[in-house]
């Protein structure tokens, strides 16, 4: 077996910084685990690039014994990191520990999370194991992971709802096995803030050998404690926070990064900690999660929705007016939000097109710099004002759809009172142009059958949103189409200034989606369409 030591981060508890808290991003692997928010080989990669960039200490990239496609991601992730730790995330199986150890190994610095539930319940109903057989278990898959690297982090799953005395006994067995990270998650969102807070003063107090591990909190939102339970954690000792962008994660999702960060920087007064996180990166971040997995961000979602800075009554906009302080606690700017957003016309030039999207936190290749310039143009010649919000729709747009094997190609339908409506349909598929035309009951249902007929599924349509982008009636629209199929489901987004081809590229994306999670992204597994 071959070994590739790499060293643990810092030590925020041991230490000279004692401030410092580690910020942990599960959105790869606890965030894409939730239903419908699957993300291809390419976008993995373009967020785990962000999140480096944006000075993130730790990335899991997903579950590499889950499946080949999540092996591949974490081991391509593990060769491009560049500051940050890249973590992959194992059960306490040792074929799964060897699976997790040579997908991290490409890695300058890698990580194995391995975790096992210790609550009673989970114990005996999940696992059919007897304390002493999960004690042992762990205490194997550390010692395991350490032929790997020395940087090892053990979860006691549904730790919220361990017997101390158990939680005590194991977190010391493994930290004496090698564990260099000790996470304690609240798993279910059972919690409250004072009762996290002393579960960690209560196990760092009692386990002897507690000063050789960092501390770590993973919160989920199921009663919407989660950031206030992180800080609370924090407040008891942690000092590595596990969370994700959006807060997306199983069920009621994860702690959201973005407000745990800002939330120490406003508030620096009573929480004295500080990360290391290129907070004007939060807002592009935000985006490009939403856009890859197809997550609508909730407008009034703290930090990141749209309206986390807008101020529409006459009251706090004539405040507002006098002095920003007198609503806002921090500035847009602080997290990536530009006060102007009025922008470029069709007269831009590519080089200015370029200098936007750098401003905006977008960083292109050539090929689809290229693209999204050929649609800004495109978008500037139909539409009169051209906001930053336009062409955020757009490159996330291209981003999401560069590697689809299903595209739109060409649509003419038509609309009107003497149905039945119609549509004539170009899709390429793998490279092939397919044409065809169908009828509907409207435009949209014969947009759909079209599609149906050049691409034949047995998907349903879940749900069918249509949203504009920004004011006006020559805005963009940003249609979402969500399809289910054996009990999965997929969102696809699409945006055009024509709501039936923004149409189409949604339910395109999220049939290009469905396809990914058939095969879990692996490209020489492709199914046929
Ligand atoms: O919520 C949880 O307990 C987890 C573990 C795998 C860390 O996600
Ligand atoms: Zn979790």
């Amino acid at each position: 077996m071959s070994v590739s030591k790499s060293p643990a981060p810092e030590s925020a508890a041991t230490g000279s910084n004692k401030q410092r808290v580690l910020i942990f991003d599960t959105t790869l692997r606890d965030g894409e685990q939730c239903p419908g928010a699957t993300m291809t080989f390419e976008e993995k990669l373009e967020v785990a690039e962000l999140l480096d960039t944006m000075g993130v200490d730790i990335i899991e990239a997903g579950f590499p014994a889950a499946s080949d496609g999540d092996f591949e991601s974490v081991a391509e992730i593990a060769r491009r990191g560049r500051n940050a730790v890249i973590a992959g995330l194992s059960r306490t199986a040792l074929a799964d520990i060897d699976r997790c150890g040579e997908a991290i190994k490409p890695a300058r610095r890698g990580r194995i999370h391995t975790f096992i539930s210790t609550s009673p319940l989970h114990m005996s109903v999940k696992l059919g194991m007897t304390p002493e057989q999960v004690l042992q278990a762990s205490i194997d898959a550390v010692t395991r992971a350490r032929r790997y690297t020395d940087d090892v982090e053990w979860s006691a799953e549904d730790a919220t709802r361990t017997e101390i005395d158990f939680l005590c006994r194991i977190v010391e067995a493994a930290i004496k096995a090698g564990a260099t990270t000790i996470n304690l998650p609240d798993t279910v969102g059972y919690a409250t803030p004072q009762e996290y807070q002393a579960m960690f003063e209560t196990v760092r107090a009692r386990v002897p050998n507690s000063d050789k591990a960092i501390f770590s909190v993973h919160c989920h939102n199921d009663l919407g404690m989660a950031v206030a339970n992180s800080l609370a954690g924090v407040a008891g000792g942690a000092r590595q926070i596990e969370c994700t962008i959006n807060g997306i994660g199983e069920r009621a999702g994860n702690a959201a990064l973005e407000e745990i960060v800002m939330a120490m920087r406003t508030r620096a007064d009573v929480l004295p900690y500080e990360t290391g996180i290129e907070t004007p990166m939060l807002n592009r971040a935000s985006k490009l999660v939403s856009a890859v997995t197809s997550f609508p961000v909730q407008y009034n979602k703290a930090i990141v929705g749209r309206n986390a800075f807008a101020h529409e009554s006459g009251i706090h906009q004539h405040g507002m007016l006098k002095s920003a302080l007198t609503y806002e606690i921090m500035t847009p700017e602080s997290v990536g939000v530009s006060k102007t957003s009025l922008v470029m016309g069709k007269h831009s030039g590519r080089a200015a097109f370029r200098e936007k999207l750098k401003e905006m936190g977008y960083e292109l290749g050539e090929n689809a710099l290229n693209d999204a310039f050929r649609r800004f143009k495109d978008l500037a010649d139909r539409k009169k004002i051209v906001y930053d919000e336009d062409i955020a729709a757009l490159v996330d747009d291209e981003i999401v759809n560069a590697h689809d094997r299903i595209k739109v190609v060409a649509l003419t339908v038509i609309a009107g009172t003497g149905g039945p409506q119609s549509a004539a349909l170009t899709l390429e598929i793998d490279g092939e142009k397919k044409v065809t035309q169908a009828t509907g009951n409207g435009p949209v249902d014969a947009i759909f059958n079209a599609i149906h007929a050049l691409a034949p599924h047995e998907a349903t349509l879940e749900l069918y949103q249509v949203h504009a982008v920004t004011g006006g009636t020559d805005a963009q629209a940003e249609v979402s189409v969500r399809l289910a199929e054996g009990g999965q489901s997929v969102v696809g987004k699409g945006a055009d200034p024509d709501t039936l081809v923004a149409s189409a590229r949604a339910y395109v994306t999220a049939l290009n989606k469905l396809m990914v999670k058939r095969t879990r992204g692996r490209p020489e597994e492709r199914q046929a369409v």
